[in-house]
């Protein structure tokens, strides 16, 4: 039995190919593991803020020394650290936006790469704190990234590894729905993203 929670990004809900390739990943997660409990994070719904002065402030002092105030400001970031950590696994579903991720998700993952909880830096450098999940990324593309003249503008599978791996998640496996604006590419490109999925 393992807890999943789901994050989502793109707005377009059911139609999203991102949102159906990561419901097809939940999907086979349950017949895999029965039992088992899933969590859903919308963030085109549930927005996180930019950090500002209030966020920083509040990470950076010490527990015990933490007021009404500073709890209030990281509220957002305990949330979803505290859902972060209650989970087995992850399943990240995302669209490419302007080469990168969209801001929603990156506002997320600010909340959640913090130092002292899911990260410290000790004398042999960074460790991470997140022990013992796996990540599966859906990752939705109006072009093709994992083959051919755009697969050096792939920003965005190694920084994806690179920050999670950064709290301790190594664990993790990448499926692509691609060419999802390519005329002939476009009909088939969830069906094979889903052909591809092994958990
Ligand atoms: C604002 C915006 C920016 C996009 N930027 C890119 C891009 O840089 N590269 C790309 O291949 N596709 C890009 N696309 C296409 C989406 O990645 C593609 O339509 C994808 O299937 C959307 O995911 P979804 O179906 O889960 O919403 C962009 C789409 C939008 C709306």
């Amino acid at each position: 039995m393992k807890r999943i929670l789901q994050v989502t990004t793109s707005p377009r809900g059911e139609a999203s190919y991102s949102n159906q390739l990561g419901n097809a990943i939940v999907q086979e997660l349950l017949t895999a593991h029965p039992g088992s409990t899933t969590e859903t994070l919308d963030l085109s719904q549930q927005q996180y803020p930019h950090l500002g002065v209030p966020q920083l402030v509040s990470f950076f002092t010490p527990p015990e020394a933490k007021t009404e105030e500073h709890h209030a400001a990281s509220r957002h970031s305990d949330d979803a650290v505290a859902s972060l950590l209650a989970a087995d696994i992850l399943v990240i579903c995302t669209p490419l936006y302007n080469f990168n991720i969209p801001s929603s998700l990156k506002a997320w993952l600010d909340h959640i790469v913090r130092s002292g909880i899911t990260f410290r830096y000790g004398a042999t450098g960074a460790e991470g704190l997140v022990k013992g999940k796996k990540v599966y990324i859906s990752l939705a593309s109006g072009g093709i990234f994992s083959e051919g003249p755009y697969v050096e503008y792939d920003f965005v599978s190694s920084y994806l590894k690179a920050v999670f791996g950064f709290i301790g998640i190594t664990d993790i496996t990448i499926l692509r729905v691609e060419g999802t604006a390519i005329p002939g590419v476009q009909d088939q490109a969830l069906e094979k993203a889903v052909q591809r999925i092994a958990v």
